[in-house]
């Protein structure tokens, strides 16, 4: 076995979607583009692919995504002002959006016609290997950062991997269901995944949060799926296709999800992850206690 052959190089960030939930905000701007604190949503997931050893980044985008672009491109005029101004530490910053071995790939989803449509978009420049699905809504804290526990999981057992959390029933819903048998007291052997059954329908409380390692056959399976809940190509229904094939584990992460797809997620986000803030923490916490609440 070739050391390479367990690396997860490429990942599919779809970011296509009209982010209404977060109107009017989003309207003239994606919701990737939010920023927690001082970073957009999308570079939180980025950071956390490349700390994983991913270095191709596939972004389905849409219409109205350019920012996206321009935030992953180089930034001449602002770079050449900060040079000139000696501001080196933002310099920094900015250079570190996008280290030089990292490239960005965007392919459009002309339709948005689902989450499993969006991760059929990258596979020609996927290929025959397995690949990682992040999605920027879901923005993970853990150390080490959730994808890479999953790429350590991946270069194990060598088969597909879905990051789960344990809901509170009511929420079964809003998340992709999975159930299976335990092989030990993170992962799970998938055999059944459902999208967003009614709480009374769902096979257990595990959901799964954005993270995938996905086998290529996913692709396969997606192709041959009918539309699913909502009427949309369902990333679920391909794996619950590819589980009937190949086998597929459901990893029990270590960290913590702010579900920044909700308003009170994304609040909960800013909060905790502005008390974390090396530089705003203590100022900030500070002035949470002084405020009347
Ligand atoms: C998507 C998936 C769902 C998953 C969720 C995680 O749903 O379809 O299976 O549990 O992401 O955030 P969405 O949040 O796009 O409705």
């Amino acid at each position: 076995m070739t050391k390479s052959a367990g690396a997860i190089t490429k990942a599919i960030f779809p970011v296509a979607g009209l982010g209404t939930r977060f109107l009017p905000a989003t309207k003239a701007q994606p919701k990737e583009m939010m920023p927690v604190v001082d970073k957009p949503l999308i570079q939180y997931a980025v950071e956390e692919a490349y700390a994983a050893g991913v270095r191709e980044m596939i972004f389905v985008t849409g219409r109205h995504k350019r920012p996206i672009e321009d935030h992953f491109d180089m930034t001449f005029e602002l770079e050449v002002a900060l040079e000139q101004a000696g501001k080196q530490e933002l310099l920094d910053v900015v250079r570190s959006v996008k280290p030089n071995d990292m490239e960005c790939i965007y392919v459009r989803q002309a339709q948005a016609l689902g989450l499993g449509h969006a991760v059929l978009c990258g596979q020609r420049l996927i290929g025959n290997e397995p690949f990682a699905v992040l999605l920027a809504d879901d923005l993970m804290v853990g150390q080490p950062p959730v994808l890479k526990q999953m790429v350590d999981q991946f270069a194990e057992w060598r088969a597909s991997i879905l990051a789960v959390q344990e809901v509170p029933a009511e929420q079964t819903r809003r998340y992709g269901i999975v159930a299976g048998t335990a092989v030990n007291d993170r992962m799970l052997d998938v055999s059944r995944i459902v999208e967003k059954p009614a709480p009374e329908d769902a096979p257990s409380r595990l959901a799964v949060a954005g993270r995938y390692i996905l086998t290529p056959g996913v692709f396969h399976e997606i192709a041959n799926q009918p539309r699913g809940v909502g009427g949309e190509i369902q990333l679920t229904d391909g794996i619950a296709g590819l589980l009937r094939r190949e086998k597929v584990f459901a990893y029990r992460y270590e960290g913590k999800r702010y579900d920044c797809g909700s308003k009170e997620g994304f609040l909960e986000a800013n909060v905790e992850l502005a008390l974390a803030h090396p530089h705003l923490g203590a100022g900030f916490r500070d002035y949470l206690r002084s405020i009347d609440i």
